[in-house]
């Protein structure tokens, strides 16, 4: 019995040697140590030996077990050892690696146009207003001087809510209510944002674009006060050497009206594909404010006078920036916004 159980205690070990897993492992405790296994047989075998050779053989078995068992957690201990090195090997980080990168969102082109221009107007003294964009036909028409019927209505066709609602045309109807508003106090505003009008889309056309109302309000107010502050801006968003003209034109708010030219910032006026060989570029439209427009909104016309202007946002920004379509500022394409990254630095 005594070589049985050597024979026994070798074959173990060989096997906690060979064992490559904990797996395996296990499954040797369980095959030897467990209740169904020889060295419980074993020890249920004693009952048959005689009382003097009981406890020796009690002790040996015992022994034996105790080595098994020693060595079967040495064994469980290295394992795991060399799981968790592995892993640490396998996660390992090399800090060495150029990181992702994370993109940074940039201002989208036309929110630049239109905080350049507020801020170049906030420095001159002016307040920023804005208005509604579903508006009523009174402000974005009949307080403009564009009574019903008013054939200049058609230029302005638009999306109606109701006979008396529509989407605004144009941010005019901005000077009419801040008039209301300041009950014949001086003003000085610029007002950006949306407006509508029932165009079909192409490359030059959307029916939503952006406009920049411009108004001053004062006694003296005069079209050589129009014609400086102009000249400021184009100076301001096409460069210093760039010259005004303005040609005259009709607007049924204003009077005299004009449409106002910048010399081409591509070729300096020599003539180019930009400016159509003409040297210059209309950018807006302006004008003294009509006298029916400053007494409907409650001021007198013989004491004071005014200037305004209405600038397309999108035309300034694809001049500026050179876009060939006016839809790339709407289709959210960022590989035409991020192209506008590097120039924000
Ligand atoms: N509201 C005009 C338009 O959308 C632009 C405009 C012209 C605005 C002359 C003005 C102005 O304030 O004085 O076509």
């Amino acid at each position: 019995m005594e070589q049985q159980l050597t024979q026994l205690e070798q074959e173990v070990l060989t096997k906690i040697a060979e064992a490559a897993d904990l797996k395996a492992l296990n499954e040797v405790r369980v095959a030897y140590l467990g209740k169904k296994g020889p060295i419980t047989d074993l020890l249920k075998g004693m009952g048959k030996l005689s009382a003097e050779e009981r406890p020796k053989m009690g002790a040996l078995v015992n022994t034996v077990r105790e080595n098994v068992t020693a060595q079967l957690e040495q064994k469980v201990a290295l394992l795991e050892e060399a799981a968790i090195l592995a892993q640490l090997e396998n996660e390992s980080i090399d800090v060495t690696l150029p990181g992702a990168q994370v993109r940074i969102g940039n201002r989208h082109p036309l929110t630049r146009v239109v905080e350049e221009i507020e801020d170049l107007f906030v420095g001159m003294g002016y307040e920023i207003a804005e208005g509604p964009e579903v508006e009523r036909d009174y402000y974005n028409f009949e307080a403009l001087n564009l009574p019903k019927g008013h054939p200049a209505r058609d230029m302005q066709d638009t999306f109606y809510i109701t006979e008396e609602l529509l989407l605004r045309t144009h941010t005019s109807p901005v000077q009419a209510r801040t008039m209301e508003a300041k009950k014949g106090e001086h003003i000085r505003i610029i007002c950006p944002g949306k407006v509508f009008r029932r165009d079909a889309d192409d490359a030059t056309h959307s029916h939503q674009f952006m406009q920049i109302e411009g108004l001053v309000i004062g006694e003296n107010i005069r079209m050589s006060d129009l014609k400086g502050t102009l000249d400021v801006l184009a100076k301001k968003m096409f460069g210093a050497e760039r010259e005004i003209r303005l040609r005259p034109s009709f607007f049924p708010f204003t009077e005299p009206s004009v449409e106002v030219d910048v010399s081409c910032h591509k070729c300096g006026g020599e003539g180019c594909n930009v400016c159509k060989k003409t040297g210059w570029i209309e950018i807006l439209g302006a004008g003294m404010v009509h006298p029916n427009v400053l007494e409907m909104a409650g001021y007198d016309s013989k004491k004071v006078s005014g200037f305004a202007f209405g600038i397309g946002a999108e035309r300034i920004a694809m001049l500026k920036y050179g876009v060939d379509d006016i839809r790339h500022f709407y289709t959210n394409d960022t590989r035409f916004l991020s192209q506008f990254h590097q120039a924000e630095v």
